[in-house]
């Protein structure tokens, strides 16, 4: 899909600083460096919308950009990041659980994992809060650049395995898996606009 408008919208570091939801919305969440941010710029076809680093903990609050046909994506903080402190992981969990806790306008959720690691204690605790409170989920699998076709191959099995279905195999780097990921996104942002998801 081609996105002709994509802008910073908000920013929230705190629960009381959650804008109200302008439209349906899709978050991106996972582990620090995972590639959250990356992936954002490629879905609005942006080099620099997100703020990108190698260096994990880049994202630190919740990230809202406007995009065509007002579609918002959420850039979640990237968790399981070891060097924050006690106070910090407090912080941001409550940040974190007061967003996907209470937010009718949420239509999916995009969890994120490195194709070279497979779902770890905290995606799954994620996905696991995510059905509890009836949100839908899409696995991403990231960076998939980074691997030969055939170890690709393989881990996108074991991937699958893992997870109980695959997820969409993407590189931000490469562009591999936007036209498949687009059309999750927004078959979940049609599901939601008939009333699965949206309580008003
Ligand atoms: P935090 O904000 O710290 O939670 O990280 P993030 O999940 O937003 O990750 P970010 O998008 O900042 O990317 C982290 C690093 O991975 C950067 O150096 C990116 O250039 C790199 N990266 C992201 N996606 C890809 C990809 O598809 N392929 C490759 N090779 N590198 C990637
Ligand atoms: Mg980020």
């Amino acid at each position: 899909m081609r996105v002709r408008h994509a802008d910073f919208w908000a920013a929230a570091t705190r629960p009381e600083e959650i804008p109200a939801a302008m439209g349906p919305e899709i978050a991106v969440a996972g582990r620090s460096n995972v590639g959250k941010s990356s992936l954002i710029n490629r879905l609005a076809g942006r080099r620099r919308l997100a703020r990108t680093s190698s260096t994990p903990g880049c994202t630190r609050g919740l990230v809202f950009f406007s995009l065509d046909r007002n579609v918002t994506l959420v850039d979640l903080p990237g968790y399981g990041w070891a060097r924050r402190s006690q106070g910090e992981r407090r912080a941001w969990k409550r940040l974190v659980e007061a967003y996907l806790a209470d937010r009718s306008a949420l239509a999916a959720v995009l969890i994120l994992i490195d194709i070279r690691r497979g779902p770890e204690e905290e995606e799954r605790m994620l996905a696991e809060f995510l059905d509890a409170h009836g949100i839908p989920l899409t696995w991403v699998a990231t960076k998939t650049d980074k691997l030969r076709r055939n170890e690709l191959r393989v881990r996108v099995g074991q991937l699958a395995e893992a997870l109980g279905r695959p997820p969409v195999v993407t590189s931000s780097r490469s562009g591999t898996g936007f036209d498949e990921l687009w059309r999750c996104i927004d078959d979940a942002i049609e599901a939601a606009r008939h009333g699965e998801r949206f309580r008003a």
